[in-house]
């Protein structure tokens, strides 16, 4: 979503904001803005710029403004286009306070008609902007920084993190965070705050995170943090892990590519991160042995990939653990009835740790006292710091918007855990336990072959071919149908090719009337015999109407080889693993197709990294 930055210290701010802006652009991208107490004048300054960071570099460049404190933003629209006028900063009537916010005011209508009414004139059609006039209105008569936030927090519904600079007191940067993450870099004679840790990553490696429901009042030396009931408190400041300040394409095209290229070592780092925790797993991770042992069921909380890593995980639960799983999709799971069930696990997933529908869930259902596993790749995220317990992928800072690692990692810590809950269950040997992290590794290590064995075929004929299509269709059965869905999911998001995915089976029951030689079938093989036996079967519908065939097969599925129009390989594995050895091949295939269209792979066009808002 929208990312703030803001900067107060001896330095100028103009260049470490706007570093810190590109660092989290790939969270939202669609217009930028700057301001700051400029040097020379005293005065708040500003720009603004609809479209990519960079425009707001090049005005930056033609008309410098700069100073000791400054806050930046850049924008994923929610309330009004993605235009000049809408970019954050925002400012009160006076232009004396400017504010960035992140997050959704779900009151602004009624706040916005009652400033109206008290003579506030609005710029913007942006929730934000109320931000700013509300705080003019508390700061004029509480003439205090510290009450008018406590005044404002008390009016605003919603969520934001929000950072404010005032023309009158340059020597403060405030943040205040509700729903929406946000983080105070602690240097020496000078502080960040933002709403991710990328933004001040080697700047400095000290960091606290702000709670929920806090503010803070930052000045060059000091952050002094608040709960909104006015309460100082004592925040930790911890150290920055290292590897997230590794941010580099290191000579990749994409960073999509460069960490599609990292997943066979973020395989391992979880696995050995799961392995590490030895026969103190469950504490470890937060869990209780008790509710491992009796868990009766599993339900897996997520959106997007990371539900689709969910829904692969379900046949890991179901068939290695024995526990019926399902895995349900956050912005659905909010709205329908809730059955307390104190002897279900929730697991949920989410790359960043910060998606508001997911840790909307989390919240309802820690409200009525359930127990929630958190599986992220962030450990200060939200997620983890709400959840009963936790478990994180290692997959690293993950940069690029469609995910790729973190998806991988998901589904490697998943099985890991099937197979750990179900050796303390007892359904499985050690010796089993043992031979499931081998082949888990191993499937790494296919995964990356796999990368190798086809990148030639994939950049240099595959894509150019398949690139002038306009819709796919993908099918999976078993757990290459939620395959399917990420599979189409990548097309969709970074190629902006229709793409639908379906179980294999289903393509009778309607589907099937869009078969013909212009929308290619992917189609996703299993290696087991009987679900191979039943693809083999679609496969042949889908020629029978002179369908053009995409297949990723296993090696011995000569028949479904012989049916292909193109077809790719890969060696039989564990039927759990298939979906993983395929996923480096099938995200490079979707990525190169992406690419010979000439989209702009690392920042698709509308969406954003992580999203914040419901
Ligand atoms: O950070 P999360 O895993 O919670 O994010 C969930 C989805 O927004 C995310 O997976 C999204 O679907 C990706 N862009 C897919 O590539």
């Amino acid at each position: 979503m929208c990312s703030v930055v803001g900067y107060i210290g001896q330095r100028q701010s103009c260049a470490l904001v706007m570093e810190g802006l590109a660092r989290l652009e790939y969270r939202g991208y669609d217009s930028s803005g700057f301001a700051c107490v400029d040097n020379e004048t005293r005065r708040l300054m500003s720009a603004k710029s609809a479209g990519r960071l960079s425009q707001l570099v090049t005005r930056l460049q033609e008309k410098p403004i700069d100073g000791t404190v400054g806050v930046g933003h850049t924008r994923w629209s929610t309330h009004g286009v993605a235009s000049e006028a809408n970019a954050h900063p925002h400012f009160d009537c006076t232009k004396k306070i400017s504010l960035v916010h992140n997050g959704i005011i779900e009151n602004y209508l009624t706040l916005k008609k009652e400033l109206e009414a008290e003579g506030h004139v609005f710029l913007s059609q942006t929730d934000s902007e109320v931000i700013a006039h509300l705080f003019e209105r508390a700061f004029e008569q509480t003439k205090s920084c510290k009450k008018a936030v406590m005044q404002l927090v008390s009016q605003l519904h919603g969520a934001y993190a929000v950072v404010i600079v005032m023309e009158e007191h340059p020597e403060l940067l405030i943040g205040i965070r509700k729903s929406s993450p946000l983080c105070i870099g602690v240097g020496d004679g000078e502080m960040f705050i933002a709403s991710d840790v990328l933004a001040f990553a080697g700047k400095t490696d000290r960091v606290s995170f702000l709670p929920e429901k806090t503010f803070t009042l930052v000045t060059k030396d000091k952050a002094a943090v608040y709960d909104f009931d006015g309460q100082l408190l004592d925040l930790p400041v911890e150290k920055l892990d290292s590897v997230w300040t590794a941010t580099e394409k290191q000579g990749h095209e994409h960073y999509m590519l460069k960490e599609i290229y990292e997943q066979k070592s973020a395989i391992y780092k979880t696995v050995s991160l799961c392995q590490s925790f030895g026969e103190s797993v469950w504490n470890s991770i937060g869990i209780s042995a008790d509710l491992i042992k009796n868990t009766k069921r599993i339900k897996i909380i997520g959106c997007g990939t990371s539900w689709h890593a969910g829904r692969i995980a379900e046949f890991f639960f179901e068939e290695i653990t024995r526990i019926p799983t399902t895995a349900v999709l956050a912005s659905e799971f909010r709205y329908r009835t809730f059955f307390p069930e104190l002897d279900t696990l929730y697991i949920a997933i989410s790359q960043s740790g910060e998606t508001a529908d997911t840790l909307e869930v989390v919240r309802m259902l820690n409200a009525h006292g359930q127990k929630v596993l958190a599986l992220t790749n962030v450990a200060s995220s939200t997620l983890v710091r709400e959840s009963e317990g936790f478990l994180l992928t290692q997959a690293g800072p993950e940069l690029a918007v469609a995910s790729t690692k973190a998806f991988t990692t998901q589904v490697a810590a998943l099985y890991w855990l099937a197979a750990r809950m179900a050796l303390e269950r007892t359904v499985i040997s050690d010796g089993q336990f043992k031979q499931c992290q081998e082949e888990l590794l191993m499937t790494a290590n296919i995964l990356e072959n796999g990368l190798d064995a086809y990148k030639y075929q994939i950049f240099e004929k595959l894509a150019l071919f398949y690139s002038n299509f306009s819709a796919f269709i993908f099918l999976g059965r078993h757990s290459t149908y939620p395959f399917a869905l990420e599979a189409a999911l990548k097309l969709k998001e970074i190629a902006y090719v229709f793409a639908q995915a379906y179980p294999a089976g289903e393509l009778k029951h309607g589907p099937i009337a869009l078969i013909d030689e212009k929308t290619p079938v992917c189609l996703f093989s299993h290696p087991d015999p009987l679900i191979y036996q039943k693809l083999l079967s679609n496969a042949q519908e889908i020629k029978a109407r002179k369908g053009h065939l995409i297949v990723f097969a296993f090696e011995g599925q000569t028949e479904l080889q012989a049916l292909a129009d193109t077809c790719l390989m890969f060696p039989a594995v564990n039927s759990h693993l298939a979906v993983l050895s395929m996923t480096g091949v099938m995200q490079l295939f979707m990525y190169a197709i992406a690419r010979a269209r000439g989209c702009d792979i690392d920042r698709p066009r509308n969406l954003a990294k992580s999203v914040t808002v419901e």
